[in-house]
């Protein structure tokens, strides 16, 4: 399947169980990240931040470890900076980085895509990648569009 046809088709997915009736708010971003992380095998691991005053706090996660960093204060981390100043922090070689806070040894490249609401950040979707410089411009498009989606869910969070 072609890159292009793969974000089509997960993107459908995604949209399909954000406006489905079955599940519970939670349950439905679980899954969308479960479908991301299966579809995309770089994407190691991905989490949901929710800013909550001066910190990120973790919503929810995919990925086979957890992660030491559940509250991310803002002026802290690749995270704290893409929230500080609104926007996607796309990094290739982690340890190259000095705002880098490590969750995962492994972790060589992270992407990190703010999640807007009328305009104001309201968290953001972070995923580590156990290969270096994994994220191009097509992956910040993709994700973005995903944060577009699940943003309708947030009056509900
Ligand atoms: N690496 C992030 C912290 C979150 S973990 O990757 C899950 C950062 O530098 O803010």
């Amino acid at each position: 399947m072609s890159i292009k046809r793969k974000y089509v088709t997960t993107l459908r997915e995604i949209e399909n169980i954000i406006n489905s009736n079955n599940f519970d708010n939670k349950s439905k971003i679980k899954e969308v990240l479960k479908i991301l992380r299966k579809n995309f095998a770089k994407y190691n691991w991905i989490g949901i931040y929710l800013l909550q005053g001066d910190k990120l706090v973790l919503y929810e996660y995919d990925g086979d470890k957890e992660t030491q960093h559940k509250i991310i204060p803002l002026d802290k981390g690749l995270c704290g900076l893409a929230a500080r100043e609104k926007r996607i922090v796309n990094v290739s070689d982690v340890s190259l980085n000095p705002f880098y806070l490590e969750c995962f040894p492994e972790t060589k490249s992270e992407l990190i895509i703010p999640i807007f609401k009328n305009g104001d950040i309201i968290g953001e979707i972070d995923i580590d990648s156990y290969k270096l410089n994994a994220f191009d411009s097509n992956d910040e498009w993709f994700i973005t569009k995903v944060a577009s989606i699940i943003v309708k869910l947030y009056n509900f969070i």
